[in-house]
């Protein structure tokens, strides 16, 4: 096995792996004596939220099934320190905060991620690409058996008034990630991400994601101000199927058509990027996609 040099040697591939294997693996976050009742804000989620309407019901985990993954996800990892067993969820004004401390739990206080890169922010991103996303772990275009577990039933009403929630909060960002690669590498990155490469039919990431890279209303989500690992797992996922969207599903193709060095310097030239100032998602307006994407009809 090829000995790492340092982080920054991370290729997608590794990361994927790891994010996959960490969270079930690591000791620290797998005590033996799990149980759903230890975390109020999970095992209380349904019966605080809506449920579809009957005769609609979809497969939920069974229970056992999820006392396994509670414990390989959750129980011991900064979860508990979030929501400490017997502790009340935060009484917030707002009721919709208290029904989506679940969420919170993972995502970071308002969905502004946690600090390890493995559960992405999804405070202020736009509403419709959170909604696809929910969408996507209920269908199991994406799959991550927690999110499947907890959304799967939920209206689409619902869903969507999540989507909306988590779209409105503005926490602030993180800092961005200097980049540890050649400048040779970085100046192919942005070239990629500016331009595209025509001679590979790869377009520029600003086409879609738009001009600033802060996305494009209702439903192409922003570039910047993601970690690197993020970036890396979410093409890995792309690669091997694990991440879907809506068909034609532009991003499986571009994902194919780039190297795992190209990959790996696109992200770190994209979490190297300072955060705009302002990161609201430009309008459908502002652009015509190049290729055609299910999740973004024009
Ligand atoms: C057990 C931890 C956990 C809980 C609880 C959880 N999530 Fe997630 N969520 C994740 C992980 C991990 C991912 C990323 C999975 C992947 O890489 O595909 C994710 C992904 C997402 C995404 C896609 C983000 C993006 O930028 O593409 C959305 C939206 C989301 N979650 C919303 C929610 C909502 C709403 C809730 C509460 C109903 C929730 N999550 C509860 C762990 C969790
Ligand atoms: C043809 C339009 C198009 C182009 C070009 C494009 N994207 Fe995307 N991208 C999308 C759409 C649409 C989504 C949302 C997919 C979904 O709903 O899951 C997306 C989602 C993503 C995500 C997921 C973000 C998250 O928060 O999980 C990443 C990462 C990404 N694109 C990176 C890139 C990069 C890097 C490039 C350039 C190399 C690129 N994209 C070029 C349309 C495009």
């Amino acid at each position: 096995m090829a000995a790492r040099k340092n982080k920054d040697d991370h290729d997608y591939k590794t990361i994927f792996q790891e994010n996959r294997s960490r969270k079930a693996s690591d000791p620290v976050n797998t005590p033996a004596t799990a149980s759903v009742n230890q975390l109020p804000c999970i095992s209380e989620f349904h019966t605080m939220n809506p449920a579809r309407p009957a005769g609609d019901a979809r497969l939920i985990l069974p229970m056992n099934q999820l006392r396994t993954l509670l414990s390989a996800l959750l129980l011991g990892s900064a979860v508990l320190v979030l929501q400490p067993a017997g502790a009340q969820p935060a009484r917030a004004a707002d009721p919709m905060a208290q029904r989506v401390a679940a969420c919170t739990a993972c995502h970071g206080k308002e969905g502004r991620a946690t600090s390890d890169g493995f559960f992405p922010r999804i405070a202020g991103k736009p509403a419709g690409y959170l909604y696809n996303q929910l969408i996507n772990f209920r269908d199991g275009r994406r799959r991550y058996p927690m999110m499947t577990y907890l959304v799967a039933p939920l209206s689409e009403e619902y869903l969507k008034q999540m989507a909306e929630y988590f779209s409105s909060l503005h926490p602030p960002y993180s800092a961005p990630q200097p980049a540890n690669l050649p400048a040779a590498s970085l100046k192919r990155a942005e070239a990629l991400v500016m331009e595209g490469d025509r001679s590979r039919n790869i377009p520029a990431c600003i086409a879609c994601h738009g001009q600033k890279l802060t996305g494009v209303l209702p439903s192409i989500p922003s570039l910047v101000a993601l970690p690197r690992d993020y970036l890396n797992a979410q093409f890995g996922a792309w690669k091997n199927g694990a991440r879907k969207a809506a068909a034609p599903d532009c991003m499986a193709h571009i994902a194919s058509q780039l190297t795992s060095e190209e990959i790996g310097a696109v992200s770190a030239w994209l979490a190297s990027q300072p955060i705009p100032q302002d990161m609201s998602a430009a309008p459908a307006s502002s652009v015509k996609l190049p290729v055609a994407c299910g999740s973004f009809p024009q």
